[in-house]
């Protein structure tokens, strides 16, 4: 019997359909009108659809390097052409409208394009970066702003977004670990999933409906020292185990697209290893949409070391499994003759042509190139009243309350006079964050604008930057003293500009710019009470007078609301309830650095006793670590229950702690619940979360939290790299971090053989 490719394809393909649209997988007469047009279509024809370039029809600036074709009419004639098939980084409806009717009225097969972008958290509206949305452990929340910006994005005249980037990343140095959300593969898994749902909604074919692409396959949070587009070296157990689950998760969730990753792995760059790209990606993950290659990645096999020249490399990607080519224009190029001397088959362009066009087609545009392209609907959905709303309260749910001695929340009746001093207090260039590059700058509300918005008296309030960013300013530091010497309390707005992290910023030390530090000490000094609102896109290592003031709160880039968002927080309209995605570690020499670490042979005790797995000069613990978030209330678990100590084979436990609300104020907690393997073939973490769950309570109030454990949550890449899981003794923790909890144990107990 043989078996179709063709079929299989489209199997799987409407499999996954069927995820998102439950009655309505790929028809028929789709499938039927994507071969008929395969059968007439050239091989530059079919390269063009494998082709993405930057949208010169309504171009930005969006951060990359500007090669290949950069002006419409050049543009123009490749759509004319039928030799590009995608589009990607501009917005607006006109100048999509004026490249589709190119598309469909005037190229010979009337193909009509793809429009894609990276909206990575918001168009206009700015919602909270990702790093920052994930602190909010909430996937309902990630969820409904992923919902909103494609409603905002769909009515700009997208049709894709290059999101969410689903890497997981454990070393703070690295800058793209803002788009991401954390050091945690399960939480990365929840969440991306979340967010791919809320983008793509219920039914592709709504014009609201925006498909996703998880990025960046895969590793690519990773590289060695966080060194961007730098070198992975890994075990495939730390590749399966922690780098590939949550890309499953996202095909799960209905992703129809991906992007191969920029770095090597293990001396293969990612875009050209079949392996992971053909065996493991659609092998064994059975993912059935189409891959993108990132921006002139292909082109870049060559600066490898991997491919001879442009040819080579186009020869290696589509080979490898890659089905669009970003930007370098290779495939365009290479391809026709690649075929033509039968150094790529042509059935191996067809598959991947195939693939492209049934997701075309799963998102109607060949039934309506017009969709997602409406003026009236972009003059009303836009930064919408209700958007900004959602934006201002995602962003206090991002916040986490990282330490309070008294000092938070302010009570606006006290009429305290406030001093707010730092580069950022009066800052609108900071505040989205850096992927947010198609928002009005000015439209932000800043942290003194959300202040004095809130304040019974505006004038209670003085503003104070005491130094730049970067760079002390003349007399500065004793302005700010002076301010804060006036005032009765002082918010010091300090840290990261938002240049400082996203693509192609790793840094080597990821602490406060040195002249900020300087103007910390110096406030701190004055002994007045200190709240710190940091800035940042990752994981700080913090000192002196940063650390050591009453408050501080983690307020990362929190988008278009920021100012009202943490004015929300800071007078306590507001309770905090966020936790820390990544971990703050007391260095930055301690990066990469990730809560659920292995124990070593020689586990600290103590910081005293020597020859134990530490630095010399540093404890290995967190300053702040993962999971770690405090509110103004005061939570408290009790009562950890287990059904069961004995966990059978096929069976399920469930966990039940208490959590109470001792506070007067109401509030939510994240409850964290963490296992261990004591005991494994391959040695397991110190902890790995499994649950999470976020309880809101009145003072006074109780709710127990219940959670189902069963064997699949203790699997683990095992020998051969099979998932298995090892019967024997297991650690359990329920808590509020990763570093805390109520504890007990159970035993999972091996399959019982039937006996003869
Ligand atoms: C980034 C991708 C992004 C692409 C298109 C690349 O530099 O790595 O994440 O989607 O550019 O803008």
């Amino acid at each position: 019997m043989t078996i179709d490719r063709r079929d299989l394809l489209l199997g799987a393909l409407a499999g996954s359909l069927a995820l998102i649209r439950p009655r309505r997988a790929l028809a028929a007469d789709e499938v039927a009108r994507v071969d008929a047009l395969i059968a007439r279509m050239t091989i530059e024809e079919k390269a063009g659809q494998m082709t993405c370039l930057a949208d010169s029809f309504r171009p930005f600036n969006p951060p990359n390097p500007q090669v290949g074709i950069q002006d419409e009419k050049r543009l123009s004639d490749e759509v004319r052409r039928g030799r590009v098939g995608c589009l990607f980084n501009g917005i607006g409806v006109a100048g999509a409208r004026r490249a589709q009717e190119m598309a469909v009225k005037d190229s010979r097969l009337g193909i009509p394009l793809l429009f894609a972008g990276d909206i990575i958290h918001g168009l206009k509206t700015v919602f909270p970066v990702p790093l920052a949305e994930a602190a909010s452990f909430d996937p309902d929340l990630c969820q409904r702003t992923a919902r909103a910006m494609a409603v905002e994005a769909t009515a700009a005249g997208l049709h894709l977004t290059f999101a969410p980037m689903v890497d997981v990343a454990r070393d703070q140095r690295w800058g793209r670990v803002v788009e991401g959300a954390g050091e945690d593969a399960t939480l990365t898994g929840i969440l991306s999933a979340a967010r791919i749902r809320g983008f793509q909604g219920r039914d592709l074919r709504r014009d609201d409906s925006l498909l996703a692409c998880p990025k960046h396959f895969a590793a690519y949070g990773a590289v060695a020292a966080g060194l961007e587009y730098g070198n992975v070296d890994i075990s495939e157990e730390t590749l399966r185990e922690t780098h590939l689950p949550p890309f499953g998760k996202a095909f799960a969730a209905g992703a129809l697209t991906t992007m191969a990753a920029f770095n090597e792995i293990n001396g293969v760059p990612a875009t050209a290893d079949s392996e992971l790209l053909t065996d493991i990606l659609r092998g064994e993950m059975q993912f059935r949409g189409f891959v993108f290659s990132d921006y002139t990645a292909d082109e870049e096999l060559v600066a490898h070391g991997f491919a001879e020249d442009a040819r080579d490399a186009a020869r290696l990607a589509i080979l490898a499994g890659v089905d669009m080519s970003m930007q370098s224009g290779l495939y365009i190029r290479y391809l026709p003759e690649l075929v033509k001397s039968g150094a790529v088959p042509m059935g191996t362009v067809d598959v991947a042509v195939r693939r492209i066009l049934y997701v075309k087609a799963a998102i109607g545009l060949f039934d309506n190139p017009w969709r997602s392209l409406s003026e009236e609907v972009e003059k009303t959905r836009i930064f919408t009243a209700s958007h900004r709303a959602l934006a201002r309260d995602a962003a206090t749910r991002s916040v986490v309350l990282l330490k309070n001695d008294d000092l938070l929340p302010i009570d606006p009746a006290r009429r305290q006079k406030i001093a707010l001093i730092g580069p950022f207090g009066e800052d609108r260039d900071n505040l989205y964050g850096p992927w947010a590059f198609y928002a009005d700058p000015g439209k932000g509300v800043d942290i003194a604008a959300g202040l004095r918005a809130a304040l019974p008296d505006p004038a209670l309030l003085t503003v104070t930057p005491g130094s730049a960013i970067a760079a002390p300013i003349d007399g500065g530091i004793a302005a700010a003293v002076a301010a804060a010497q006036a005032a009765d309390l002082v918010l010091l707005a300090i840290g990261e500009s938002q240049a400082m992290s996203g693509e192609a910023q790793s840094r080597t030390v990821i602490e406060i710019p040195p002249a900020q530090q300087t103007l910390a000490d110096a406030v701190v000094a004055t002994g007045k009470p200190v709240a710190i609102l940091l800035r940042h896109g990752r994981a700080l290592a913090l000192h002196g007078g940063v650390a050591d003031a009453q408050a501080i709160l983690a307020t990362w880039f929190l988008g278009s609301e920021a100012g009202h968002a943490i004015a929300d927080i800071l007078f306590g309209k507001a309770d905090p309830s966020a936790k820390l995605p990544v971990s703050f570690p007391w260095e930055s020499g301690q990066e990469p650095f990730f809560y659920d670490r292995k124990s070593t042979g020689r586990p600290v005790v103590d910081d005293r006793t020597e020859y134990k797995a530490r630095y010399a000069t540093t404890d290995n613990s967190a300053r702040f670590p993962f999971g770690h978030g405090l509110s103004y209330t005061d939570f408290a678990l009790d009562q950890l229950k287990l059904s069961d100590t004995a966990l059978r084979w096929d069976a399920a436990i469930e966990v039940t702690a208490r959590v109470t609300n001792r506070g007067k104020r109401k509030g939510s907690e994240v409850v964290q619940l963490y296992i261990r393997d004591r005991v494994a073939s391959r040695t397991r973490p110190i902890r790995e979360l499994k649950r999470m769950e976020r309880v809101t309570l009145a003072p006074g109030e109780s709710r127990t939290v219940r959670f189902s454990l069963s064997r699949g949550d203790l699997e683990f890449v095992g020998a051969r790299n099979q998932r298995i899981a090892e019967p024997g003794a297991f650690d359990l923790w329920v808590g509020q971090s990763s570093v805390e909890g109520l504890h007990a144990q159970f035993t999972l107990y091996a399959q019982v053989k039937a006996a003869g």
